[in-house]
């Protein structure tokens, strides 16, 4: 049925789009795949020590799955579902750039909003309350993911206990190598004071 895969393939579209690498090119920043972890999400871009530039990529990142999720979402509740789970397939792996994105953790929380906004909020202070106590940005988005199936279980449904179970899988699969790196105490913390991390 064309509607279902035409909503597939806009929402992995949408999600593809690098606004992490996009911004910091724009703002003459350089290639943010080549600094600190190569990644293309909001953590990454912070390395770069400008600010402004990383809250934009968060903001947009989160937004697009957000959008995503709300444009499908007329198409009735499944489709919402598949949409946000296309739209981070998007960003992990965009066909722009060769299929290496970002680690999923700012757009599989838009989609969240979205979703649920409840969810959204236990997932995000979960986030925030790892993030104060150990300041890993990977420690507390994996953390926050291995919740948000439970909560999504509470208060919404199964069936999105399913999806945020996929999307925890995906973000994980992306983090392997901050997983080793935490494991070996090499992760990088936040680093919000510093211009640039040395
Ligand atoms: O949201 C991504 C974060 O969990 C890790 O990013 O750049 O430290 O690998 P990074």
């Amino acid at each position: 049925t064309w509607p279902f895969y035409a909503c597939a393939l806009a929402a992995y579209l949408l999600g593809s789009i690098p606004f992490g690498l996009v911004f910091t090119r724009l703002a003459g920043l350089g290639d943010v795949r080549k600094i600190g972890s190569g990644s293309i999400g909001a953590t990454n871009v912070l390395r770069t020590g400008n600010k402004l530039i990383a809250l934009a990529t968060l903001i947009c990142d989160a937004g697009k799955g957000a959008a995503a999720v709300l444009i499908a979402a007329r198409y009735g509740p499944d489709m919402a579902v598949i949409a946000a789970a296309c739209s981070l397939l998007g960003h992990c792996f965009p066909v722009w750039l060769k299929f290496k994105g970002g680690k999923g953790v700012a757009t599989a929380f838009g989609t969240l909003i979205a979703l649920s906004p409840a969810v959204a909020a236990l997932a995000g202070l979960t986030w925030l309350a790892m993030a104060v106590l150990f300041r890993y940005s990977s420690l507390s988005a994996l953390t926050a993911c291995l919740a948000a199936p439970s909560y999504m279980e509470w208060l919404v449904d199964r069936q999105h206990a399913e999806l945020a179970a996929f999307m925890a899988v995906l973000i994980f699969i992306r983090h392997h190598a901050n997983i080793r790196r935490l494991l070996k105490g090499e992760e990088s913390k936040i680093n919000l004071s510093k211009k640039k991390p040395a």
